[in-house]
């Protein structure tokens, strides 16, 4: 485990007129940066990572601080009161939302600042002012941007053009906040992640693809099991197996639910019919996804001690018998708690510079921002 790491950093001054995060002190930085190594001494230290757009990019270095900042927000929600004091975040969801809405909400307010939550008819993006303009006004009020949205494009388009971090809580494609989450809760469970392995079972959409990146980054074999046409990115998977290889785990796409599950230290779910899948598709969804149920016969061939996630919201009796989701292994509830302390270590670390791009040193990171 991972010494903590204190977050009481005051607020970075540069920030707020839409500059490049700076002023944590390069001691601290170093030793942020420094659980893989610092960079050479008389180096010019990696710029600052200013937006979280997915898991690849960010690099195992930069996974394993937020992780640890999130360790000391768990400890004390309320350390760094002041960090947005007099400041707003804008929140833009585009789809629902529970957890993810409300723990950023809830994190905000912890931060010290103001939650502006919007949805898709209240801002005149849905009139047809641009992605761009938009981003260009809301930096110049807010001091970060959480967007849930459809398509990874469009959150590119707002990150290539806002002077303030953007966060992506969700798209077709990516789950990043959700699978910092389940890492945390991982961590708190093993202590680390050495000879872990985690199953999925499921759509190979935007949990399934966060997942495999994280996994891939901190060493944990992760092996997913779907039907046929619904295998997660060919691109996400061939860049997670080199991430995979450079840590030491494996990452292994399956069309049998029993092979993922075998020897797995946790079982991961998650819905049928993502956010945006038109209802149309329910029956044939149903059909191809009836045999990876995670029940108790498929909980068999993982370890004894395995547990059972799932990023929520949950159908009991679709992807999860409900013996399972309300049983003695079931670890959702934690997990869903642990979105909170992780919201705020994103927020935290973003604003005050704490994540270094290593994106140009990290061959299979992908360029998300
Ligand atoms: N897991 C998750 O992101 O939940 P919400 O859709 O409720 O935010
Ligand atoms: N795959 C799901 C995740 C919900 C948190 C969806 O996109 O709806």
């Amino acid at each position: 485990m991972s010494e903590r790491i204190s977050v009481s950093a005051k607020p970075v001054a540069a920030m707020s007129g839409g500059e490049g995060p700076s002023g944590a002190a390069a001691s601290e930085l170093a030793h942020l940066y420094g659980n893989a190594g610092s960079w050479p001494a008389g180096e010019t230290a990696p710029p600052p990572v200013r937006n979280l757009l997915g898991i690849a990019g960010l690099g195992r270095d930069n996974l394993l601080t937020l992780l640890d900042i999130a360790g000391g927000f768990k400890r004390d929600p309320h350390e760094t009161p002041a960090l947005l004091r007099g400041h707003t975040v804008v929140l833009y969801f585009n789809k629902p939302s529970t957890r993810t809405r409300i723990s950023f909400e809830t994190a905000v307010a912890q931060l010290g600042g103001t939650p502006l939550a919007v949805g898709p008819h209240e801002l005149q993006l849905d009139r047809g002012e641009t992605i761009e303009d938009t981003a260009r006004v809301i930096s110049s009020y807010a001091r970060a941007f959480v967007i849930r949205t459809f398509s990874d494009e469009d959150v590119r388009r707002f990150a290539a053009t806002a002077t303030i971090p953007v966060v992506n809580a969700l798209t077709d494609m990516h789950h990043p906040c959700q699978v910092i989450g389940d890492l945390f809760t991982m961590r708190e469970l093993w202590g680390g992640f050495a000879g872990r392995r985690v199953a999925f079972i499921g759509d190979g959409d935007n949990v399934a693809h966060s997942l495999i990146e994280g996994c891939a980054l901190l060493g944990v074999d992760v092996a997913v099991a779907c039907p046929p046409g619904y295998e997660p990115d060919a691109g996400i998977v061939e860049a997670a197996k080199r991430a995979a290889a450079a840590s030491g785990s494996t990452v292994l796409i399956t069309h049998d639910p029993r092979e993922a599950v075998a020897e797995a230290d946790a079982v991961y779910t998650d819905v049928w019919l993502s956010m945006g899948v038109p209802e149309l598709e329910r029956a044939a969804r149903v059909s191809a996804f009836r045999d990876y149920q995670v029940n108790v016969a498929l909980m068999s061939p993982a370890k004894p001690d395995a547990v059972f996630l799932h990023c929520l919201p949950a159908h009991r009796g679709e992807e999860v018998a409900p013996d399972v989701f309300d049983g003695p292994r079931s670890r959702v509830f934690q997990q869903a708690a642990n979105r909170l302390p992780t919201e705020q270590a994103i927020l935290f670390a973003l604003l005050t510079g704490r994540l270094r791009d290593v994106s140009k040193n990290v061959p299979f990171a992908k360029e998300l921002s």
